[in-house]
Order: structure tokens, then C-alpha cells, then sequence
């Protein structure tokens, strides 16, 4: 586990594909393995700050930072978090930009049926705009809602990954635990920490985390060979 910070968005334009259940749920697992974890509410709808407000004892900190140049402010609060979660609103206006080019990890959450049509994404197309800038940027789609065993094409997962936007192994099933414990104001991880559910979510939190280490000893290893 790596011991800097971390920012981690999830964003996509298109709604209802599970950015808050992931967000909260993902900055429930780091808070789980007692890190300090903040979640910025960069969504306008405030759903996770409406999730915090269910709550009498505060699972991690939350912000709602639902501006267009938030990324500046963004960087500046994580800086006291191990990990800083973003989710992000249900368009691709500014502030998603902000949110983007805030991160260090963007998790596109997409439905199976949404896999099809990736490429005309317009927050695909974001994330390849913010690369241009900041190129240690990493990103991935996770499937989202998944229902019983629908098989992802290995071609969409190929021409995805030749896009830069590698579909990631870990994928979050449709399961009735992440509904409930979202309306009940908890975690999965405090709603029932040894259902499937909390076992998509470690997936998930573990992958994104390896990409994102694996990158940080790369650079390392170059910076070593340079000398
Ligand atoms: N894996 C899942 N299993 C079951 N229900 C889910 C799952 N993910 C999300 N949902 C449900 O789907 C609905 C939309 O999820 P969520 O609010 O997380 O999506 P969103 O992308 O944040 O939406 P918006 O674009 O409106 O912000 C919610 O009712 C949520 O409880
Ligand atoms: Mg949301």
C-alpha cells in the first residue's frame, strides 16, 4: 500500500452509472484500513454529501467543491489525506475538467451496455485532453452494475486498452447491499463487511492503487538509470 497521497476521481458525463456507490464505498475501504481520507461532493445534486448527512458519526471527512476551477483548492486540501476521493457530477462540463486534471487516478464507471460506446464519450475524450498536460494522469474504465454473467468482448476490452483507457480486471456487480447501505447512510464495509460487494470494492481500491505505485517506482527507476 503506498503511503503518499493519492487523488482518485470518479467521473462520467453519463448518469446513474454508480460514481457516488464507488466513491463512497472506495473512500470507505482506505478509511476501513485507517487511512485519512477525505471525499470531495464535486456534484452539484450533493448525493454524497446527502449519504454524510444520514450519518451521526462521520465515516471520513466530506466536502462539497462543486466549482469550476475546484482543482486548485482540491490539491490543496488533500494534501493533509492520504487519499483524496473526487465524485464527480453526471456531465462534462468545467467542473468535471477540474476533477480530472485534480487526479492522479480517473475511474470511468460504465454500465456494460455503455461499453459499446466508449469511444464517443465526451469524458473519455476529456481525460485524453488533461493526459496532454499532466502525462503521469492514469485512467480506467471499471465496469459498473454488472449484471450476472455478461461477458465483456475481449475486443472492446483490446481497442479500449489501445485508446489509453484500459478497462480494469476488478468489476462491480448490480448487487442490493450497495443500494441499501448508500439509503442507510454507511459504507458497504459497515453494512455487511463480508458480503460480494465489499469484495468488488477491495478489487477495485487494490488494482487502482497497484497502477498507480507501479507508475511511482517506474519513474523512480528511470530517475535512478538517468544518473
Ligand atoms: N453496483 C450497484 N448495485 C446496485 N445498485 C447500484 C449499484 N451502483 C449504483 N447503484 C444504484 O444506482 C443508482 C445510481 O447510482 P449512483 O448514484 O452511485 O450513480 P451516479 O453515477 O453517481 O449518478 P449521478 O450521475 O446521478 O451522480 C443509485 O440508486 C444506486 O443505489
Ligand atoms: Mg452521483
Amino acid at each position: 500500500m503506498v503511503m503518499g497521497l493519492m487523488i482518485i476521481s470518479f467521473v462520467n458525463q453519463k448518469g446513474g452509472v454508480g460514481k457516488t456507490t464507488l466513491s463512497v464505498n472506495t473512500a470507505g475501504a482506505f478509511a476501513a484500513q485507517g487511512h485519512k481520507v477525505l471525499l470531495i461532493d464535486a456534484d452539484k445534486q450533493g448525493s454524497a454529501s446527502t449519504w454524510a448527512s444520514l450519518r451521526a458519526e462521520p465515516a471520513f471527512q466530506v466536502v462539497s467543491m462543486a466549482r469550476e476551477n475546484m482543482a486548485k483548492e482540491a490539491l490543496y486540501l488533500a494534501a493533509d489525506f492520504a487519499f483524496t476521493i473526487i465524485d464527480g457530477p453526471p456531465h462534462a462540463e468545467q467542473i468535471a475538467r477540474s476533477c480530472i486534471i485534480a487526479s492522479d487516478f480517473v475511474v470511468l464507471p460504465i454500465e456494460p451496455s455503455g461499453l459499446s460506446t466508449w469511444a464517443s464519450n465526451l469524458t473519455v475524450r476529456q481525460v485524453r485532453e488533461a493526459q496532454a498536460y499532466k502525462e503521469n494522469l492514469k485512467c480506467g474504465f471499471v465496469v459498473s452494475r454488472k449484471i450476472g454473467n455478461t461477458i465483456i468482448g475481449r475486443d472492446i476490452r483490446v481497442m479500449a486498452a489501445e485508446a489509453g483507457i484500459p478497462i480494469l480486471e476488478a468489476e462491480i456487480e448490480q448487487r442490493v447491499a450497495f443500494a441499501e447501505s448508500m439509503t442507510m447512510g454507511k459504507t458497504i464495509f459497515e453494512w455487511n463487511p463480508r458480503s460480494a460487494a465489499t469484495h468488488d470494492i477491495e478489487r477495485l481500491t487494490r488494482e487502482i492503487v497497484d497502477h498507480v505505485e507501479k507508475d511511482l517506482h517506474s519513474s523512480a527507476e528511470a530517475k535512478t538509470t538517468d544518473v
